[in-house]
């Protein structure tokens, strides 16, 4: 059976993109923001998963106001990079895994969440840029990717709750795909920020770092808030923050912080990062302290009782 071991979420800035295509990371400003994914890379290097469901939104890159579709599912094999207006970023082209989001398409649309199919679609920072951060710039990313796009570009952009809900339909799909698969959902945009107009450069630390506290302990309490106090608080792009539910939703509600990382700035944003672990259940927790499987592990522990019974009565 799959199961989802983590969630976890980061921002997308395009120009931490830029900063990696042009080999800047080393530069001061880009180093404080690079250095707080180092323990990501690690984490993730050692989560090895087969497969990271990517929840972001496209930027009229595969979309424009022509189709609007609130949430769209990646089901082809491969998404190329998107051409933002300077040519594709040099990055690996995503590979899909149709078969578990056929699984979870069908899953979730009987569930009657409607979600849009899409089985050709270019992806842009708003996936690019947080694969790097927490995989780095190797040849080929390392598992499949399903991308989930979600529209909160154009208004009316779909509620926290109902993002949470979908996560919940998501992880009720995943667990229901029979291969043994480790999937990490994987949530991205925010955090505080406004790109355009009177506003323009807006960060609003206390209400991200409150965000925070509140996605590991009390998500059910942003589920109930509304779209506007996003944009008054966060600014208008703050708005992507509802895609976090998505990964919140997905994953155990007494999952475990164990990783957090907030800096201000990076270009107009700030950068928010989190890490949430699934408490391992039974046989997972075995396997990976390296214990034997149930069976053998009572099968010893009864012959050990038996051996001990046996040896008080001899004595
Ligand atoms: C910026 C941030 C975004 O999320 C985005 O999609 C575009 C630009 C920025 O900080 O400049
Ligand atoms: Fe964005």
């Amino acid at each position: 059976m799959a199961r989802i071991i983590a969630g976890i979420a980061s921002s997308h800035v395009p120009a931490i993109g830029a900063a990696i295509d042009n080999g800047r990371t080393q530069e001061p400003y880009w180093q404080r923001v690079f250095s707080g994914f180092e323990r990501s890379k690690e984490w993730m290097a050692k989560a090895n998963p087969d497969v990271v469901i990517g929840i972001y939104n496209d930027h009229a890159s595969a979309f424009s106001v022509e189709i609007i579709p609130t949430f769209a599912l990646g089901c082809a094999a491969e998404f190329p990079p998107a051409d933002e207006g300077w040519g594709p970023r040099p990055v690996p082209v995503v590979k899909g895994h149709p078969e578990l989001a056929s699984h979870i398409a069908q899953s979730v649309i009987l569930d009657e969440f409607d979600l849009t199919i899409v089985n050709k679609m270019e992806v842009d920072h708003g996936l690019t840029v947080p694969l790097n951060l927490v995989f780095g710039s190797p040849k080929e990313w390392p598992c499949r990717v399903i991308p989930l796009a979600v529209n909160v570009v154009q208004y009316p952009p779909p509620t926290g709750h109902r993002c949470f809900m979908l996560g919940k339909a998501i992880r009720k799909a995943v667990e229901s795909f029979p291969e043994d698969l480790r999937v990490v959902v994987f949530g991205t945009g925010g955090m505080s920020h406004q790109i355009s107009g009177p506003r323009a450069g807006l960060i609003n630390s206390k209400f991200d770092k409150a965000f925070l506290d509140n996605l590991t302990r009390n998500p059910k309490k942003l589920t109930r808030m509304p779209h506007l106090e996003y944009m008054r608080e966060a600014g208008a792009e703050g708005i992507e923050m509802v895609m976090w539910l998505v990964m919140r939703g997905a994953i155990d509600d007494t999952a475990q912080e164990v990783y957090r990382f907030y800096t201000v700035p990076a270009s107009n944003t700030a950068v928010g990062h989190i890490i949430l672990e699934n408490r391992q259940r039974g046989a997972a927790k075995r396997r990976a302290a390296g214990q034997p499987r149930r069976k053998a592990a009572t099968k010893a522990r009864r012959a050990a009782a038996r051996a001990k019974t046996a040896a008080r009565r001899s004595q």
